[in-house]
């Protein structure tokens, strides 16, 4: 390498590392006080994120389809509250499904009548689905759309005038790294998170102008309930705990790394391994080497 090109190496690191400095010291965004709406609250990752924001002061808006099991998270966050420092807020509550897109423009009124705005949406319901895409029905991909992408669409979409009439606001989508690329017997998934990951993209870009932050995170396995309540290609429940969601990460580690990418107003954050990020940066980099490891994964793994 010449001299030349050296420095220029060393400059452009450089400037890299100052501006990662400088991110670091931007002040953060405020949680404490803040509206936050968290929709899948009622398990796994949305009810690990309602216990963080809420013990970080945020005033929650927990949704899910079914009120009783809302409320018992509201009851465990109460408890917790008596051991808080900080000053904490009983949650709020809005039931409704994300897959019927005729609920959500009232499913959006009535959270804006919560606290009379939004400062941060989670958009963090989903489900997940197994499958060969040989026997698996249309209806089924579409239902899987309609609660992981059409679904959190339709609810932001109805949200987003009220933020950017107030210059301020937050938008958080929960993707996977099966947004980014996409793995054997997970069409129905790795497609919702793909267009997730896409409409995301494409509105922090729009709305930026308009004071609204958009941060998009894409995990890996979280040791949830998610390939238990999987929907198969018949549309049946798929009822399995899958090894790999079984040793994924804490989801209450996930959880703060979700307050942490808000408060620093991240944009897009990956929560994977080393081995699933480098398979990332393979898919664009390397994609015939990547797609034949994907093809010799779906021959492994023949799924009926
Ligand atoms: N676990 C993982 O390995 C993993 C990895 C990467 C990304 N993620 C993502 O993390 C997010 C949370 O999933 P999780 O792992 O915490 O799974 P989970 O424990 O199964 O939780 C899913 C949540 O979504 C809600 N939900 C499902 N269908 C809904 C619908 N039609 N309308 C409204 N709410 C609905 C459920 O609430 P009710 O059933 O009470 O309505 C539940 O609270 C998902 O977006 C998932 O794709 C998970």
């Amino acid at each position: 390498m010449g001299g030349g090109t050296l420095s220029l190496v060393l400059g452009g690191l450089g400037v890299l590392l100052l501006y990662r400095v400088l991110r670091r010291l931007r002040p953060g965004a405020r949680v404490q006080d803040s509206v936050v709406v968290i929709t899948g609250a009622s398990s796994g990752l949305g009810k690990e994120c309602a216990r963080v924001f809420h013990a970080a002061g945020a005033r929650l808006v927990l949704c899910g389809r079914h009120a009783g099991r809302l409320q018992d998270v509201v009851q465990e966050l109460s408890q917790a509250s008596a051991q808080s420092q900080t000053q904490t807020y009983t949650p709020s509550t809005v039931t409704f499904d994300l897959a019927e897109e005729e609920s959500l423009d009232r499913a959006a009124e009535e959270i804006l009548q919560c606290y009379g705005q939004v400062d941060i949406l989670i958009n963090n319901a989903g489900i997940s689905y197994r499958g060969n895409i040989l026997d698996t029905a249309l209806s089924v991909q579409r239902a899987v759309m309609d609660t992981n992408y059409f679904g959190p669409i339709a609810l932001t979409q109805a949200l987003l005038p009220s933020m950017v009439r107030r210059r301020s606001g937050h938008i958080v989508a929960i993707s996977s790294i099966q947004g980014k690329i996409a793995l054997p017997y997970r069409s129905a998934y790795g497609a919702s998170k793909h267009a997730t990951q896409a409409y995301f993209d494409c509105l922090r870009a729009e709305v930026e102008r308009h004071g609204v932050g958009v941060t998009v995170i894409s995990p890996g396995y979280i040791r949830t309930n998610l390939s238990l309540n999987a929907v198969t290609g018949d549309g049946s429940k798929y009822g399995v705990l899958d090894k790999t969601t079984a040793m994924g990460r804490d989801p209450r580690d996930v959880a703060k790394a979700v307050l942490e990418a808000v408060r620093r107003r991240r944009k897009d954050v990956l929560l994977a391994g080393p081995l699933p990020a480098l398979a990332v940066y393979l898919r664009h980099l390397c994609p015939a080497l990547f797609f034949k490891v994907m093809s010799l994964r779906a021959r492994k793994e023949q799924r009926p």
